[in-house]
């Protein structure tokens, strides 16, 4: 799966981009303000439907324009996918997948899985459950197909939950069906992300054992409420203090991934920089499990990596993304230091394709190296 051509048109401060991307590695550098994240955030929307950066689509839309356009093409087994989205700033969005319109954000992400890597990663750590329960589900949403749905009815079996739980009266007869059903998908849901956490926990541990100040570093799975406690017993010994507090306390919906060292939270422990190598592994890690059950790769979307890493684990990262099969952007000001973090791995892929951002133009660098003599 790799996204072999980009266009985008009014989309925040780009001038309108056409580029035909490397399906390995895409280096994109350029000076502060010059529009690499933007780049990266118009790939994120063909993905998520969405911008990882900002929910406001209003701040997509270049100043003064109506209307953004992005345009991929997506290659997906030989076959070329178009996936397109446009959006008005009346609030009106189209947007097509294969030439026929798509409403689910599900079906892009299936069609274009990406990681992103940024600042904002960190949260991983600093952040709360949300984060990590959103990190967890990312692989199980690929990995079990029947995760999504399973979620969705939790969910909307929870909200009548909780609006019952807000009544003055509680009728036990109304409350039992949902409690059952209820607890039948909580049961589920704890099954599917048990599964792909250990998947998880396997390659993470792999991968931080390569460092030798980071072996005590370990991942907890925490289903959402007590490992030793049924549901369904659960919902019925808390019904009262869930009552008054007008909504159901433990779940699915509380579940974490916990990063600790021995039984402290990282977080706490460990200097910014080891931080920083054991937010990669997590997001690494995910990929590689991806990779290794779905049988092919996602995007890696990597912004300003030097300002996150130093030079030697830059090297170390450009080398753990190259055991996977996986189309990478990484952005930065100065691309030789993002040439050299492939290059001292010895992972520079031919393929490699640099483009220079100025001012929001576009410029693809040595486009001769990709050209086949006559
Ligand atoms: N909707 C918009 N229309 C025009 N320019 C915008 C819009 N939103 C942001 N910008 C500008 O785009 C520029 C590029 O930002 P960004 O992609 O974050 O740069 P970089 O990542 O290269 O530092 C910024 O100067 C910002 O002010
Ligand atoms: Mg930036």
């Amino acid at each position: 799966m790799t996204l072999r051509r980009l266009s985008a048109t009014s989309f925040r401060n780009l001038q309108a981009v056409d580029i035909e991307l490397s399906p390995q590695l895409n280096i994109i550098y350029g000076d502060n303000g010059s529009g690499k994240t933007s780049l990266l955030e118009s790939i994120s929307i063909l993905s998520l439907g969405r911008s990882f950066r900002s929910r406001k689509y209003k701040h997509m839309i270049q100043h003064e324009a109506e209307d953004y356009t992005v345009f991929g093409q997506v290659e997906c087994g030989g076959t070329a996918i178009p996936v397109g989205i446009n959006r008005h700033r009346n609030g009106q969005a189209v947007i097509k997948m294969g030439g026929k319109n798509c409403s689910s954000a599900a079906q892009l992400a299936e069609t274009l899985p990406i990681r992103i890597m940024n600042g904002h990663s960190f949260q991983l750590l600093e952040g709360g459950p949300v984060e990590r329960r959103k990190y967890i589900d990312w692989l199980v949403f690929h990995v079990e197909h029947e995760f999504y749905q399973a979620w969705r009815s939790y969910e909307k079996c929870l909200k009548q939950r909780n609006s019952l739980l807000r009544r003055d009266k509680i009728d036990p007869l109304l409350m039992a069906p949902w409690d059952r059903e209820i607890a039948l998908l909580a049961n589920r849901l704890d099954h599917f992300r048990h599964s792909s956490f250990r998947l998880l926990e396997t390659v993470f541990k792999q991968l931080i054992s390569e460092f030798e100040g980071l072996k005590g570093v370990r991942l907890s799975y925490y289903r959402g409420w007590d490992k030793d406690t049924d549901y369904s017993d659960l919902l019925l010994q808390h019904l009262d203090r869930d009552r008054e507090l007008g909504y159901t306390r433990q779940g699915p919906h509380r579940a974490d991934i916990r990063v600790l060292v021995e039984k402290q939270p990282a977080v706490e422990l460990l200097s910014r920089g080891q931080q920083k190598i054991v937010v990669s592994a997590l997001l690494i890690a995910q990929g590689m499990v991806f990779y290794e059950t779905r049988k092919r790769g996602c995007l890696y979307l990597i912004d300003d990596l030097p300002a996150e890493l130093d030079a030697r684990f830059r090297s170390q990262l450009a080398e753990w993304l190259s055991r996977m099969e996986t189309q990478i952007f990484v952005t930065g000001v100065e691309k030789n230091i993002l040439l050299d973090a492939w290059r001292t791995a010895g992972k520079l892929p031919d393929s490699h394709r640099v483009f220079h951002v100025k001012h929001g133009a576009i410029q693809q660098e040595g486009a001769e190296i990709n050209t086949v003599p006559l």
